[in-house]
């Protein structure tokens, strides 16, 4: 399917929702073809890349290596404290990370890396959390090259996931900055494993106070807005300033890697 066919899926004020059971393009145009026509499209699409030998997110998804690896490294981290960074995470910000590229009209094959690079970046917490980025990089390296993708395609996978945590990485490319965004864009609710209120950190609470997360991605404005709906009777917006400033930055950093200006909407109140 070429672009243009692609962008006539697409409304111009569709909002990417961050929420796993509603992953989904939301739409306001009541002509649109609905969702599930459209993730029928984009499932044939991606069988018959599978046909012609080009790596897919699909082929990604089927591999028990890579099922496996994702699965310990999200019970590692359980382990540790860390909210939920399994498949439900994995799955959120390949197909957010796809969406941001889609919607900013990039090559659809850049599109793909860039959900196959959402699905695999916390891989390497398999290892240890500590350079996991660079751990997960070499992982995923090893995986797609089994998996027959290109070694230049590889290379684009190896540099997001290496630059997607704050600490150390930076938009390197259009894929990596698409990663970056989706990844940090992932405040809720839902990734908090404990229910006991009383035994939640920081991290735990503000997530636990995401009750809802929605990314704007706007290629006429050329704005993407992460809005977030926080519930301030479990956590203070200054709470999650404290621990999400830095990963704020890295986003702002990364819609201007894609053209784009970056704004966070918090209760409705734009703070950045
Ligand atoms: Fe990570
Ligand atoms: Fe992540």
């Amino acid at each position: 399917m070429d672009s243009d066919k692609l962008k006539g899926l697409r409304v111009k004020e569709e909002r990417i929702q961050l929420d796993l059971d509603n992953y989904f393009l939301r739409h306001n145009d009541p002509k649109r073809v609905c969702n599930e026509k459209e993730v029928r499209v984009v499932k044939k699409k991606e069988t018959k890349k599978i046909k012609t030998g080009l790596v897919t997110l699909a082929t990604v998804e089927a591999d028990a290596e890579t099922s496996s690896l994702i699965e310990r490294a999200d019970k590692f981290l359980g382990e540790i404290g860390y909210t939920e960074h399994g498949f439900r995470h994995a799955n959120l910000v390949a197909h957010i990370a796809r969406n941001i590229m889609y919607r900013l009209s990039f090559p659809e094959r850049e599109a793909e890396l860039a959900a196959i690079a959402g699905y695999l970046h916390d891989i390497g917490n398999v290892i240890s959390r500590e350079f996991h980025e660079v751990s997960g990089a070499l992982i995923s390296r090893s995986i797609l090259k089994r998996l027959g993708m290109s070694y230049s395609e590889i290379a684009v996978v190896m540099n997001a996931i290496g630059n997607h945590e704050e600490e150390h990485g930076c938009a390197t490319s259009s894929v990596a900055a698409a990663l970056i965004i989706a990844d940090k864009s992932d405040v809720h609710r839902s990734r908090v494993r404990s229910t006991d209120q009383l035994v939640f950190d920081i991290h735990d609470r503000v997530n636990y106070a995401a009750q809802r997360s929605f990314l704007n991605v706007n290629p006429e404005t050329c704005m993407i807005t992460l809005e977030i709906e926080i519930d301030t009777s479990i956590s203070q917006v200054m709470e999650y300033f404290e621990i999400f400033l830095s990963r704020m930055v890295m986003c702002r950093n990364a819609s201007k890697f894609l053209d784009c200006k970056f704004s966070l909407v918090i209760n409705k109140t734009q703070l950045l």
